[in-house]
């Protein structure tokens, strides 16, 4: 028998601890927890998540400032506001939603944001300190998914690991925890050859990887625990996963669902780095 992993009920219970810090923060501190979150242009799936990020904002007591530029904004407006958001003490925390509009050098403006409120955990110093094993501020998608192995007490030590998709924002800092959680680790991505067999040799597949299904039953070992780390379409346009999930379930010992998987955990890690940067400043 399968067990689902339940991101949302995760997500209550660590939103509820969240809450807790925030307001001893605030009676300690006087002031605020502060959230910045900014989106360039229309892009339909951006604007959802920025409004779920906000909506969890309201429900922790964090408080948000968001900011809303034109699809035509220039790369010097988008790195005025950043400097000004920088400086800005009620603001621990800043994230850019990406992707940005093609025009605009995203890196360039990633890289005005400080190691200290960068929530989203991209900036090279914190990917240097995931990879040194320090105290640092970890991507939100993958630090959600070990979050979720620790909950339901999922054993990572000397186990084989593979993750599909090597993204600087999922697959690389997901392989990095599974390796600092001694899990034996195997990247694979759009050029591996012989993919079917190392996944099939996963104790934990997680697929990050955009294509809707693209994990089937013949690629997933007996017991293994599958992680889905995808939001794609399927052929009706329904919201489905990386993973073919009605196929897979049954193999697995613990599968995650889209929805209601990763991605309510994303945005709980987001609120958890806000409130950790917070403590820290
Ligand atoms: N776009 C897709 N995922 C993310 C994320 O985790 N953070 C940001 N800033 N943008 C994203």
């Amino acid at each position: 028998m399968f067990k689902i992993i339940d991101g949302k009920a995760h997500s209550a219970a660590i939103r509820a601890e969240i809450k807790q810090r925030v307001a001893t923060f605030k009676a300690d501190r006087g002031i605020d927890v502060g959230l910045a979150v900014v989106l360039v242009g229309n892009n339909p799936a951006s604007q959802i998540y920025v409004r779920n990020k906000i909506k969890a904002c309201e429900e922790t007591g964090i408080k948000s400032f968001a900011y809303y530029l034109p699809e035509e904004a220039t790369q010097n407006q988008v790195e005025e506001l950043i400097e000004e958001l920088v400086e800005n003490k009620a603001i621990h925390g800043i994230l850019v939603q990406l992707p940005l509009p093609a025009h605009l050098d995203a890196q360039k403006i990633l890289k005005l944001i400080p190691k200290a409120k960068d929530v989203d955990g991209f900036c090279e110093e914190n990917m240097g300190s995931l990879c040194m094993k320090e105290d640092c501020l970890v991507a939100c998608t993958p630090n959600g998914v070990m979050k979720m192995l620790e909950r339901e007490g999922v054993e990572t030590k000397g186990k084989n690991a593979v993750v599909i998709g090597r993204s600087n924002i999922v697959g690389k800092p997901m392989a990095m925890l599974l390796l600092n959680a001694d899990a034996t680790v195997t990247i694979c991505h759009s050029r591996t050859q012989n993919l079917k067999e190392i996944c099939s040799n996963a104790d934990i597949l997680v697929a990050a990887i955009g294509k809707a299904k693209f994990v089937t039953a013949d690629m997933v070992k007996q017991g293994a625990v599958v992680i889905d780390v995808g939001m794609d379409r399927d052929e009706n346009g329904k919201l489905c996963g990386d993973v073919d999930f009605e196929n897979v379930k049954d193999k697995c010992s613990y599968i995650t669902p889209v929805p209601g998987g990763v991605g309510p955990m994303t945005i709980t890690m987001l609120m958890f780095n806000t409130i950790t940067a917070a403590e820290r400043s």
